[in-house]
């Protein structure tokens, strides 16, 4: 508390004061394209394959990527993200557990949360926020081209 005063006196800023709760770092997406929502862990060890969950905050049931014990796990899942998440499997065993949502729906702006649960009961998250830009006209490509 005192350090935080001192900071904003001292700088002038209140930015240091408040970084226990930073904004989540922003995707921009198109509607029809993809979008990569990153994630790491910040230790990644090669012999150790946590359980990653991304949700999604508002949705119900809130998961759309449950990975567990090397494979996906479906059982949680929202059906609105069927088909449409995915991890890059080859980066995992790097640590980089990030999101790949494709066919990008207007309905999935939001905040997302990645949680990393290791082994020995230690977590990690992350927030990311996708913004979906472009939603009606670039979701109508797909039908326009189809027709011809
Ligand atoms: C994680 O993998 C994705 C897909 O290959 C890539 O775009 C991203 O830059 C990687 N992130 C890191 C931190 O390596």
């Amino acid at each position: 508390m005192y350090f935080c005063l001192y900071f904003v006196l001292g700088v002038l800023s209140s930015k240091g004061c408040f970084s226990a709760n930073p904004q989540p770092e922003q995707i921009l997406a198109f509607a029809g394209g993809n979008a990569i929502l990153p994630c790491s862990l910040k230790t990644p060890s090669s012999d150790e394959v946590p359980t990653v969950e991304w949700s999604k905050e508002g949705l119900q049931p809130n998961v759309v990527f449950l990975y567990r014990n090397g494979f996906e796990t479906f059982e949680m899942k929202n059906v609105a993200f069927e088909f449409r998440t995915n991890l890059f499997m080859r980066e995992v065993t790097n640590g980089n557990v990030s999101l790949r949502i494709s066919s990008v729906r207007p309905s999935d702006a939001g905040i997302y949360r990645c949680l990393i649960l290791h082994v020995n009961q230690r977590r990690e998250t992350t927030e990311v926020q996708l913004v979906v830009g472009g939603s009606v006209y670039f979701g109508l490509w797909p039908t326009v081209l189809s027709v011809h």
